[in-house]
């Protein structure tokens, strides 16, 4: 079955906490575990900030777009501003690079989003915004014990 949200905030950093809680709402029926839910958290915790942050420099009046769709137990993410996009994608991708060191950014959000994913994608132009589609599977890998021998 196919389900899907969206949600559509001011630029204001104290959203963060909506689109995070309203995606972990909307994966609740998957069951998803402690550690899905933190890794959920942080990816829509980083994109949600570039957006505010990099892409509207903090201009409330600018709407952040937060787009969810299950399949199956395949959830896609899709965090979207129309702000001042990216000049240098490549650059922008590498750990640690900020164009924001006077807000003591650290550089690691790309990094960390794509490292949290099973696929992360950015569309951006100068001048017309960001576009992240992220997707990650919601699954239940049964563990696994070994046998003890004595
Ligand atoms: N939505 C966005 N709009 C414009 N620029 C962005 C956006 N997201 C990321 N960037 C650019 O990519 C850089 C790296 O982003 P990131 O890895 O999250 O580090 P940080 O947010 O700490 O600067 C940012 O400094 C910014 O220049
Ligand atoms: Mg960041």
């Amino acid at each position: 079955m196919i389900n899907k949200m969206e949600l559509k905030f001011s630029a204001s950093l104290s959203n963060e906490v909506l689109a995070r809680q309203a995606v972990i709402a909307f994966i609740s029926p998957l069951d998803p575990s402690l550690e899905q839910i933190g890794e959920i958290k942080t990816i829509i915790a980083e994109g949600v900030s570039n957006a505010i942050i990099h892409g509207y420099e903090l201009d409330a009046s600018k709407d952040v777009f937060l787009k969810a769709i299950i399949d199956g137990e395949d959830l896609e993410l899709t965090i979207t501003d129309y702000g001042k996009g990216i000049e240098n994608l490549e650059e922008a991708r590498k750990p640690h690079y900020t164009t924001r060191p006077d807000l003591e950014r650290a550089g690691m959000g790309l990094t960390i989003m794509e490292t949290l994913s099973d696929s992360f994608a950015i569309k951006t132009l100068p001048g017309m915004g960001c576009k992240l589609v992220i997707k990650k599977k919601i699954t239940h890998e049964s563990v696994a014990y070994g046998t003890v021998s004595r």
